[in-house]
């Protein structure tokens, strides 16, 4: 696997500081001599910079749009350089209102993805139907071409394009669904594994299903955003918007070893790490270092163990 890391230290999509720090937690917890050592040629692209903004009123719901619609500008740009040199796009985030820029930066570089979502959120409100305004639960809501005409004009938001269409998400691990977002689900007819699925099904067949809806026609390549609070609070307590119910550790890594096994994986995005929500030490330390294992699972790490092609026993 060649791979390239981004980090995006930004939290202006929601209003918990901390969550800026993800990348640099997630890297000193050993993350490219990881993935290095399971026989990956990593580049780490290093934190983007962000502009400050000094007036950033709310615009219809959004808060703090100017900001937001700026960092995802250049997120998009970051992450367009790095397929163009064909390396799967590692975006360590930062709130969720980073997938605007990452995923749209994709579908520059890509043409025509699919993307898994998953999360304990649907993050596809509009910044009409947004109960709180923060845009890290909406940025679905920017990127799917069925909602474009919903879309209200918003400074620094004017370069966004939708990119991805309905019919490409998959989501999985849904807990904590606004009623609007609900309607929205539905009226698109995106499909959903929810808990209750998972619950239902068992994580395997969520998989199977997942690559049957993705791959009914032709095979895009697969951005797969990845909100660290999908996570039952158990295991990754350290986060924003915490929900009871998630998947388990072994569910989560499921998902990363199944969308690694496609062949197809050309984008991740691992979100919403927040040390400042942790309680404890500990807390903090599971938290990042379930991201940790669930980026080595997309890149080829095996819970029976692996070895390189080159083996020879001594
Ligand atoms: N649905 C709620 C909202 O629109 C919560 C979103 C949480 N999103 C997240 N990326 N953690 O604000
Ligand atoms: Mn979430
Ligand atoms: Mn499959
Ligand atoms: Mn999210």
């Amino acid at each position: 696997h060649s791979v390239g890391i981004i980090g995006a230290p930004f939290s202006k999509g929601q209003p918990r500081d901390g969550v800026e720090r993800g990348p640099d937690l997630i890297r000193s917890a050993g993350l490219v001599e990881k993935l290095k050592a399971q026989g990956c040629d990593v580049k780490d692209y290093g934190n983007l910079m962000f502009e400050e903004f000094s007036s950033d009123e709310p615009i219809s719901r959004v808060k703090r749009p100017r900001a937001v619609g700026r960092a995802n500008e250049r997120l998009a740009g970051a992450v367009e350089e790095v397929k163009k040199e064909g390396r799967t796009c590692v975006m360590l985030g930062g709130d969720h209102s980073l997938a605007i820029g990452s995923i749209h930066g994709h579908a520059a570089a890509q043409k025509d993805l699919s993307v898994v979502w998953v999360d304990a959120h649907a993050d596809i409100n509009t910044p009409l139907t947004s109960p709180t305004g923060n845009v890290h639960g909406q940025p679905m809501s920017y990127l799917i071409r069925e909602l474009h005409s919903k879309i209200p004009v918003i400074p620094n938001f004017s370069w966004i394009k939708p990119c991805v269409s309905a019919k490409d998400v998959v989501y999985i691990g849904l807990r904590d669904v606004d009623p609007e977002e609900h309607y929205i689900l539905k009226y698109l007819g995106i499909k959903v594994f929810s808990m209750t699925d998972v619950d239902h099904l068992g994580i395997a067949r969520v998989m199977e299903e997942t690559c049957d809806h993705m791959f009914s026609k032709v095979k895009k390549p697969i951005h797969l955003s990845y909100d660290i609070d999908a996570l039952d609070p158990s295991i990754s307590p350290a986060t924003g918007t915490p929900v009871i119910g998630g998947l388990t550790y072994r569910e989560g890594v499921y998902v990363t070893e199944h969308i690694c096994q496609t062949g197809l994986l050309s984008a991740l995005d691992m979100v919403e790490v927040n040390p400042k929500r942790g309680k404890t030490e500990e807390e903090v330390r599971s938290t990042v270092s379930a991201a940790v294992d669930l980026v080595l699972g997309c890149f080829g790490r095996l819970r029976e163990g692996n070895h390189r092609a080159d083996y020879r026993m001594p």
